[in-house]
Formats: structure tokens, sequence, C-alpha cells
């Protein structure tokens, strides 16, 4: 069989993360050829397929298409009971696939169920240790803390080889994540003045007006530092900061991913802050988890003296927005030499939420007679040239473990330099106390500093 003739395993199938993204992403690839025969949903609500079916358009998001819903087939299991995967293992046979069949395994579940659904796969013979084509995808995040993802990590590699395993952070498949090098390096505009001397401070942020909702379960184990700085945030500062790699392929960019992380550090004199918006007890009453997170980083090489990363991200607050703002360093305007004006500083902005593409802040002379000068924008707008459906994140990477590309997929090496910098935010953040922030607050340290809340320990 050749790779067109492969199936897709979808573990979490009644989630909420397989319902708004993986399906919706599934019907988009299918749109542009998906070469998939068949697309087990996995789930241990007692469902057949048309029942399934009927759950997941139910629930509103999405609206499958004969194509697709008829390689949809529902099948009941849980995730440690080994009958489940038997019966499966039997069902793909009886439709034809062999040992050599193609598959990848989504796992849209917690990180502590990795193991043992890896276990049974690897019991049921559903996925053969170093096969290449048995693939299995990882929804983030691998772990809770360090020790956590080391754990699973030693327990994974009993059962299948690194080669095996896609770990996703989803924003790496989203395009102007994957402009950063571009942009960064394409352009002696910009890639010469990359660096501390030219950059006061780089503000990675991603913030949202939704609270957690339905996702309270799972939110309220993992926090805002676990669910968005370890993965995406510190992801986004690794493209922005690493040095220029030896090639463009994805060994070399992951080693220079890896060096920049591994020089990630805390200064004891910037302050770390973390929040949880007022009403988050009414859901889970003493809780101490934090929704919001403002931490600042330094990278501690040559390049990068003097600047400051901060990190910013957050639920209920003023607006949904994701992006990267360099803030240039300013520099004095000598107009007649006998006065200096000091310009405003340029700022580069990289968007990605609710617009994809970058902003350039530069100054200018105001039309007219005189001298003055002002800042003026120029703006490029990325997603306005796409045509037809825009490429969502899930796609790409969806279609780049089928063909085995790991370019956007984290290698553990990458994951552990990200959970060695999570792990210390949140100790330096302890210190600090939880601010409780009102909805809305512009970010969580100006919330402190204008509503000045109570501030209580972290648990
Ligand atoms: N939601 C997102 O947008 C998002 C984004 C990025 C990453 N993630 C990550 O993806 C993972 C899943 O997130 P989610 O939001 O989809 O969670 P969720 O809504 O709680 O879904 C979890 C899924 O796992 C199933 N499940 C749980 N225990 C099971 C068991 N013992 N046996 C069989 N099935 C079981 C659930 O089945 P039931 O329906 O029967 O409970 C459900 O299908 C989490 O680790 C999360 O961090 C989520």
């Amino acid at each position: 069989m050749n790779n067109h003739d492969g199936f897709l395993c979808l573990f979490g199938a009644t989630g909420d993360l397989a319902g708004n993204k993986i399906l919706p992403a599934l019907l988009q690839w299918r749109e542009a050829g998906m070469p998939l025969k068949r697309i087990w949903c996995l789930g241990r609500r007692p469902l057949d397929t048309a029942g399934y079916l009927a759950f997941i358009e139910d629930k509103g998001s999405i609206r499958l298409d004969p194509w697709l819903r008829e390689r949809i087939e529902y099948h009941r299991l849980e995730f440690n009971e080994g009958e489940g995967y038997r019966a499966l293992a039997r069902r793909i046979h009886e439709r034809g696939f062999s040992r050599d069949t193609q598959r990848l395994f989504f796992l849209a579940v917690k990180p502590e169920a990795f193991v043992s659904i890896a276990h049974q796969l690897h019991a049921a013979e559903l996925v053969i240790p170093g096969h290449p084509s048995h693939r299995l995808m990882l929804e983030k995040p691998f772990g809770d803390s360090l020790k956590s993802a080391d754990a699973i990590q030693q327990q994974l590699m009993h059962l299948l080889t690194e080669e095996q395993l896609f770990r996703i952070d989803h924003y790496l498949g989203k395009e102007m994540i994957r402009n950063i090098l571009t942009i960064r390096f394409a352009n002696r505009l910009f890639s010469e003045s990359w660096h501390g001397g030219a950059i006061d401070r780089v503000e990675v942020t991603s913030i949202e007006t939704a609270g957690v909702e339905e996702r309270l379960e799972y939110y309220d184990q993992a926090g805002a530092i676990n669910d968005m700085v370890q993965s995406h945030l510190l992801q986004m500062v690794a493209l922005v900061a690493m040095a220029a790699p030896e090639n463009f392929d994805p060994d070399s960019i992951r080693t220079a991913k890896i060096d920049t992380l591994n020089h990630l550090r805390i200064d004891p004199q910037d302050r770390q802050v973390v929040g949880q918006y007022a009403g988050y007890r009414e859901q889970r009453p003493e809780s101490t988890t934090e929704t919001a997170v403002e931490a600042v980083l330094r990278v501690d090489t040559p390049q990068w003296a003097g600047t400051r990363f901060i990190l910013r991200t957050g639920k209920k607050l003023v607006e949904k927005r994701t992006e990267i703002r360099l803030y240039y360093r300013p520099t004095q305007l000598c107009v007649s030499c006998a006065e200096t004006v000091q310009a405003q500083a340029n700022q580069l902005v990289i968007e990605v939420f609710p617009s994809e593409g970058v902003q350039l802040q530069f100054n200018s002379k105001t039309p007219g007679y005189e001298y003055d000068t002002e800042q003026v924008v120029a703006e490029y707008c990325h997603s306005c040239r796409m045509i037809g459906n825009k490429p969502e994140a899930y796609v790409k990477l969806l279609k780049d473990a089928w063909e085995g590309d790991k370019t956007l997929f984290a290698g553990f090496a990458e994951l552990q330099a990200q959970w060695r910098i999570a792990d210390a935010i949140r100790a330096a953040c302890r210190k600090g106390g939880l601010v409780i922030y009102p909805p809305g607050a512009p970010t969580v340290l100006q919330a402190n500093s204008q509503h000045e809340p109570p501030t209580m320990p972290v648990a």
C-alpha cells in the first residue's frame, strides 16, 4: 500500500479539541487532497458511528461533508482497557489494512494518558516500535513539569522510538509564526539590527477575552504557565531570539532554538507576575490557579545583552490578540545641531491574531514647510493575500506528520529546555503571590498597578 491508503485514529474524539480543531482541519485537509482512507474516532461514550456524527454536529462547530462522513467510523475504547484496542485492531484488519499500512494516531488527550495509550497500542500491535509509517501525534502539554516530561519520555521510549513521535505545538503551524524566520533572515533591514544594541525589548503577547469556560477541569490543573508559556510563548521567543541556523533544515533550526532556550534566564531585578481573574472562584472555590502571566526573561548571549523579553498571556483580558512586538531603542535626530530631537522609537510588529501581517512604525517628516517628525506605519497584510480557505495550523501539522516532516514539531531536548524555564518562571511567580484582576483588564501587571487588588499566596 502507498501512503494514499492509510488511516488515522483520533483519541479523545468526543473532546473539545477534536470537535473544534481537528475535525475542522480534516475537513480542510480533505479539500486539499487528504490521503486518508479511514478515520477512526475513538471515545468511551456508548455511541455508534451515526450517533457520533450527530453528537459532533450537534455541538455546532462543524458540518461534515459526505466524503468525510463516509470515512469516519466511531470506535468505543477506554484508554486503559486492552479489549478496546484489540477490537480496533480487528476492525482495521477487516477493512483490509495490513501491518505495514501507514497510520497516524492523534492523541488529543491529557498527557497522563500518553503512556497507557502507547502501551495498549504496542500490546495490540497497532504500533510496531521503530516502524517508520507508524506515528503518534501528541497534543501539548507533554507533562506538567520537567520531571513529569522526563518520566513520560522515558516510558514512551520503551514502547516506540523518538522518530515515531510528533509533539504538537499548533502555534508552530500558524502562518505568521512560520514567517518569523523569513522576516528575520531574508531582510537585511531587520537582520542587521536584530540584537540588543538596537532592540530594547521584545513583547510576546497572546491574550484573550474568554475565560476558562468548559475547559475548567483541564485548565485548573494546568494554569496559564503550562497552558501557554511553556509551549507557544517560549517557542515564539526561541524563533525570535535564535542565532542564524547553519542551514534551514529541521535539525539546524532545532539546534539553534535549543541553544537559545538553554540561554534563557530570569533576572532577579525583573518582576514576574501571575494573576487570576475575579470570578474564577465562582467556578472553582479556593483555586489558586493562575489565569494570566507576565514574565520577563533575558537571553544570556552577547547578541541579546540588555534586551528584555516580556511574555504576556491571560484569559478575560481586554482583547483577543497574539503578536510579537519589537521595540527598538530610540535614536537622536539632529535638526540644526543646536537643537537635538529624540525621535520616537521604531516598532516592528509581527501580527498573528486577529490580523496576520507585519507593521513597521518608523519616523517621517510631517508634510509641509517645517522639519517636524512624526511616526507613521507601514502595514503588510499577509492573510489578505490568501485565496480561498486560509490554511489552518492543524492541517499543516497533520500533513507534515503524515509526510514524516518534523520541522514544526518539538524535539525532546527542546521540550526539556522549555520545561526548565517554565518551572523557573513558576517558582519566581510564587514569590509575588497571585493578583486578582478585573475581567477586561489590559494586562495582569497593569491591573495590579491601577486597581491594587488583593494578592494571595500561590499554592
Ligand atoms: N481544547 C483545545 O483547544 C486544546 C488546545 C491545545 C491543546 N489541548 C490539549 O489537548 C488535550 C485534550 O483537550 P480537550 O480540550 O479536547 O479535552 P476534553 O474536552 O476534556 O476531551 C478529552 C477527551 O478524552 C476522552 N477521555 C478522557 N478520559 C478517557 C478515558 N479514560 N478513556 C477514553 N477516553 C477518555 C474524553 O471523553 P469524554 O467525552 O467521554 O469525556 C474526551 O474525548 C488536553 O491535554 C489539552 O491540553 C487542547
